[in-house]
């Protein structure tokens, strides 16, 4: 088991290859969605184990939606148990959950059942963010719409950043995506600017908390210059 500390405090999941992994096995790519939440929870429990103060997961994206309605729809069921779930085990997990994403176009029931969930964990410090119909250039259309609201005819990089879905925390170090793919599609446009990208060929249900070590390893051999240089100083660290 690894320990963080102050360099990597925020780690961002896309959760890729759920489907893939449940065709493998000869079943509905919604079988793989429901071992998907068993490893999210895993995930999750593990990451705040090791001390990190934000997890991020990208659960379900602006584009998903075109996706066969069966599979839409299990996905939406699978959330809406995962919540009912994680109300329940709130003060035992003690994690502040925030929903980030376009949620206004989700049933009236569920976005009832995120704020409370949301509402009764804002007491805790530990963030896990949901991402849920999110779409990163759906974030930064929403937050110029809000300046402009606002009467702004100039805007800083500042504004921008409190104004996503994300200013309650830290930018991502590091992003992870599972199943293989090279791409961010469309996850934390803004956000992932000098975040460390680790791709795996694992499937997300077979991620396992080995794995997540094995992120955190190529993680902290990397150098993390944000444009600068490194100096002989820093490498010691
Ligand atoms: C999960 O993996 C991601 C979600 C959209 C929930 P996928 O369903 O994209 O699985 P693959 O990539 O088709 O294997
Ligand atoms: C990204 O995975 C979205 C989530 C993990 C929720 P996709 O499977 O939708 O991404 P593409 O289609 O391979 O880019
Ligand atoms: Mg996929």
């Amino acid at each position: 088991m690894v320990q963080v500390d102050e360099r990597l405090k925020h780690i961002a999941f896309i959760m890729d290859g759920n489907g893939r992994w449940a065709q493998r096995r000869g079943k509905p790519r919604e079988y793989g969605h429901r071992f998907g939440v068993e490893t999210l929870e895993t995930v999750n429990r593990y990451c705040q184990k090791i001390g990190l103060q934000v997890v991020t997961v990208y659960a379900f994206s602006t584009e998903n939606w075109k996706r066969p309605k069966r599979e839409v729809d299990t996905i939406m069921m699978l959330l809406d148990q995962y919540i009912t779930k994680m109300t329940r085990n709130l003060k035992k997990d003690q994690v502040c959950y925030h929903f980030i994403g376009n949620l206004s176009v989700l049933s009236p029931k569920l976005q009832e059942r995120i704020r409370q969930l949301e509402e009764l964990s804002s007491q805790y410090s530990l963030i896990v963010n949901i991402a849920l119909n999110y779409g990163g250039r759906e974030e930064i259309v929403q937050c110029c719409n809000r300046l402009i609201a606002e009467g702004k005819t100039e805007i800083t990089e500042a504004d921008i950043s409190r104004t996503l879905y994300t200013a309650h925390c830290c930018e991502p170090d590091l992003i992870v995506r599972t199943g293989g793919e090279l791409r961010l599609s469309n996850f934390l446009m803004w956000q992932s600017a000098y975040s460390e990208l680790y791709f795996t060929d694992v499937l997300w249900p077979d991620f396992s908390t080995d794995d997540v070590d094995a992120a955190i390893t190529a993680f902290y051999s990397r150098k993390r210059r944000y444009g600068g240089v490194v100096t002989d100083a820093d490498e010691s660290k």
